[in-house]
């Protein structure tokens, strides 16, 4: 066992204090069964499952869009701002426990204003959380509106016109769903007014597309951060230009299993991004689904990889070099991570 750790229960000792960022969640995605329950109760709604166990059972996927298909199902149980306010401080109370100290999360308004629920409904629970949040456990945060890829650019220019009072409470816009098909250049404009009113830029690039998405999110998106990027390393021209950049990829190894984008997380490509140089870190992106936030990541990847605790700092730096923070914030962050260390 590598770089001071006598088992897989030290490391994981290590990893559920390291001090560290969360920079690819989707907070859809973190709605556990028992809350989905809860809320289809709360709100009449009917679901297809009958008991936790059943929705657990369904959640077999072969690819993404297998997964989409359920997880757009599951957030419809989401209806009232409370509903938003429960979901996110269920999943802050999940980070907190998993010493995460930053987080910026990610959410779908497409996925509810389809559905005939408000941005301002879906908006006010996830803000109101997330200042909750920064009071009770001091965890900061950053929110990232996302744009479905499989539907329209002129959709995505009505989503950023909704968005547009609110602009004081989202810091990015990003890019997701079913990728393959979906270019990031068919998003080319309504990303370029979205850097004009001053938002970071993010989207999922490389998960099951192939490196050309990556190149097209860089120069035609103008991203500030990769989501996933893993068939990057399919181009060595790319890596090299990653590396250069110190272009973060938010990489989310239980995700990667379950969605078979990597057979067998002893294949996972996290060591390799390491050791080219990337400014890799490790999230969970979908942990109700995916079986597992955080520290579960880090722990199913570092043991698989043998990952040293060298490497687990390096990650875990990371995830403050390659978040939206300002460089005083990253600092004490980085300290912090030393003094633990
Ligand atoms: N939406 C939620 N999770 C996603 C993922 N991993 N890839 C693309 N879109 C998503
Ligand atoms: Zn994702």
């Amino acid at each position: 066992m590598a770089d001071g750790f006598a088992s897989s229960a030290d490391r994981a000792a290590f990893i559920a204090a390291l001090p560290k960022a969360e920079l690819h969640l989707h907070i859809e995605g973190s709605l556990e069964p028992a809350l989905m329950f809860e809320l289809a109760q709360r709100n009449n709604i009917a679901i297809p499952f009958a008991s936790v166990d059943e929705v657990r059972a369904a959640y077999a996927f072969s690819n993404l869009q297998d997964f989409l298909d359920i997880y757009y199902q599951g957030m419809g149980v989401l209806h009232s701002e409370q509903d938003f306010y429960d979901l996110t401080a269920a999943y802050l109370a999940r980070a907190n426990a998993d010493a995460v100290r930053h987080v910026e999360i990610f959410f779908d308004p497409q996925g509810h204003t389809a559905r005939g629920i408000a941005f301002e409904t879906v908006i006010g629970g996830i803000s109101r959380a997330l200042a909750d949040a920064k009071i009770t456990y001091g965890i900061s945060s950053k929110l990232i509106m996302c744009l479905l890829r499989h539907l329209s650019e002129a959709e995505a220019e009505a989503t950023l016109d909704e968005a547009l009072p609110y602009l004081g409470r989202i810091d990015g816009v990003g890019l997701d769903s079913s990728e393959v098909g979906h270019p990031p250049s068919k998003f080319a404009n309504v990303f370029a007014r979205a850097r004009s009113l001053g938002m970071k830029i993010v989207a999922h690039a490389g998960e099951e597309g192939p490196p050309a998405y990556v190149h097209e999110a860089l120069d035609l998106l103008k991203v500030d951060r990769i989501d996933h990027g893993n068939r990057s390393l399919e181009d060595p021209a790319l890596v090299a230009r990653l590396a250069g950049d110190a272009m973060c990829l938010t990489v989310c190894p239980l995700s990667n299993l379950k969605l078979c984008v990597v057979d067998d997380m002893a294949d996972h490509p996290l060591r390799t991004m390491l050791d080219a140089g990337l400014v890799a870190t490790v999230n969970s992106d979908d942990p109700s689904y995916f079986g597992g936030y955080v520290n579960a990541n880090y722990l199913a990847v570092a043991d698989a990889l043998d990952l040293s605790k060298s490497e687990l700092v390096t990650l875990a730096k990371n995830s403050f070099a390659g978040s939206f923070l300002g460089e005083n914030d990253k600092a004490k962050h980085v300290a912090a991570i030393d003094a633990y260390v």
